[in-house]
């Protein structure tokens, strides 16, 4: 598409009380910018730059970091939208020759769909202007249009007198414009006097004045929700969220509680997978068909093939894949490992840094000691071998293929294929001793409340083994 697209976000986001950046707040995982260039690039333009602030060195980082292919234009204070957008203008013109429409987006509107953008283009007018009727029209500017539902001027919420507040059509703040208009006007705009900044907004009402129709579409306000604050933000999240859920019911999975289920911006869910209410998907999660989330699971970067059954409970945390048929019981905690197909890890585990083979048996409590402080290593275990509960693996480990561990080992050495290991202290019972050992507590505390300095030498100890 003959396109270029400018991104504003290089806005001080005073209002989010903060010292990340406004635009890289998270909405599902991704920053409020992601989600717009995702939007963006889906148009396949002929270019994307994104205004920053150079004291806004992460939002710079990001970009470099995550969409290489996008130009950066800095603006150097934030002087208002239209001084933004001329500082994108002085990019392009140095990277190339600019394309005949530009499409003027705001980083801190996260929620709009590639669909909204294209029937803005669809416009024909030369000028166009996303518009909505939010519930709360309140900091939005306010549309001013002619009795053929054309634009004639926006007025700022700050600037309006109160007989426009009562305005309920409110710019989105996103418009399409002819390339060689927005050249000609953006130069002409003057700082606002009550603000004294430049309002992109003003270009409306100059290219009116010019002659020039200004076309309105009007999208739904929830999509086209703008972030200024933390309120703002959550209510953003509860869109977006709604929005996925539904895409994941629709795509074959159950929810049983959809508003306690969050998913991510790139979660992958299959058919006839079933959640569980209040489970907690972070980025980079793909879930295979078939399977089942029992409540109060958290997942984060990770693989869960199909058939598998997590929680309730269970940690899954990056790098870490979960083959067909396995189970992860409840308040198990799996890191960058990989759990063999059928294999169990039913209860109260912590498996790090290891590779399971096939149908292996984790007993209750086991736990990989994976990190000495310093460095991390790994814990091997063969297909089909047997931890006993409670068992301690001090990586590095390797337990051979069918081997069995004794429950309450602390496992220090490699174990061999089909071997048993037990290592653990003997067991020693003295028959009768408990008795034996009661009368010789009794009479060391009653010689202690005769003789406070009686010492009682080799007195059992049931501390002591
Ligand atoms: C803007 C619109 C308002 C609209 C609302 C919709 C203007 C003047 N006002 O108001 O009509 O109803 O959006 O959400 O355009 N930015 C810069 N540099 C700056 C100032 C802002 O890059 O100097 C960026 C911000 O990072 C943000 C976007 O432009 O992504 C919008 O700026 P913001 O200050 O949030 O504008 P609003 O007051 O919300
Ligand atoms: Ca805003």
């Amino acid at each position: 598409m003959n396109l270029d697209i400018i991104i504003l976000a290089a806005g001080s986001g005073k209002r989010m009380r903060s010292s990340l950046p406004k635009v890289l707040h998270k909405l599902g995982g991704l920053p409020l910018l992601g989600h717009v260039l995702h939007a963006a690039k889906h148009l396949q333009p002929t270019s994307i730059t994104v205004v920053v602030s150079p004291e806004q060195r992460d939002v710079a980082d990001y970009l470099l970091q995550d969409f290489t292919d996008v130009h950066i234009a800095l603006q150097d204070t934030p002087k208002g939208t239209a001084h933004a957008a001329h500082c994108a203008l002085q990019v392009l013109d140095a990277a190339h020759a600019t394309a005949s429409t530009t499409l003027i987006l705001f980083g801190d509107t996260p929620l709009i769909r590639t669909e909204t953008l294209r029937q803005l283009l669809a416009c024909s007018d030369d000028l166009a202007i996303l518009a909505m009727t939010p519930d709360d029209a309140a900091a939005y500017g306010r549309l001013i249009v002619d009795p053929q539902h054309k634009a004639t001027a926006i007025v700022e919420a700050v600037d309006a007198t109160p007989a426009q507040l009562q305005i309920s059509l409110c710019n989105a703040g996103m418009m399409k414009i002819a390339s060689p208009l927005l050249q000609q006007l953006l130069p002409q705009i003057q700082p606002s006097r009550r603000t004294q900044e430049y309002y992109l907004t003003d270009l409306v009402q100059l290219a009116h004045a010019n002659h020039h129709i200004c076309g309105v579409v009007t999208g739904e306000a929830q999509e086209l929700l703008g972030i200024n604050t933390r309120a703002e933000l959550a209510k953003a999240e509860s869109v977006i969220q709604q929005r996925w859920r539904t895409q994941a019911m629709q795509g074959g999975a159950t929810l049983m509680d959809p508003p306690s289920v969050f998913l991510s911006y790139d979660t992958q869910i299959g058919q006839d997978v079933m959640i569980y209410p209040h489970v907690f998907i972070g980025p980079g999660v793909k879930i295979h068909d078939g399977v089942t989330i029992r409540p109060y699971c958290m997942l984060t970067a990770c693989e869960i093939h199909a058939g598998v059954t997590l929680g309730p409970c269970a940690h899954i945390r990056p790098g870490t894949v979960v083959e067909t048929g396995a189970r992860i019981g409840n308040f198990v905690e799996v890191k960058n490992s990989l759990i063999g197909p059928g294999s169990h890890v039913d209860h109260l585990s912590y498996i790090g840094d290891s590779d399971i083979g096939e149908k292996a048996q984790i007993g209750a409590g086991t736990i990989t000691c994976n990190y000495n402080g310093f460095s991390k290593s790994r814990t091997l275990i063969g297909r089909q071998a047997f931890v006993g509960s409670h068992t301690t693996l001090i990586a590095p480990v390797r337990i051979g293929d069918d081997a069995m561990i004794a429950a309450g080992s602390v496992i220090t050495h490699d174990v061999g294929t089909g071997d048993l290991a037990f290592a653990r202290a003997r067991q020693n019972v003295q028959t009768e001793g408990a008795a034996k050992l009661r009368r010789k507590l009794k009479a060391q505390t009653a010689g202690h409340q005769l003789e406070p300095s009686t010492h009682l030498e080799d007195s059992p100890s049931p501390h002591q083994d």
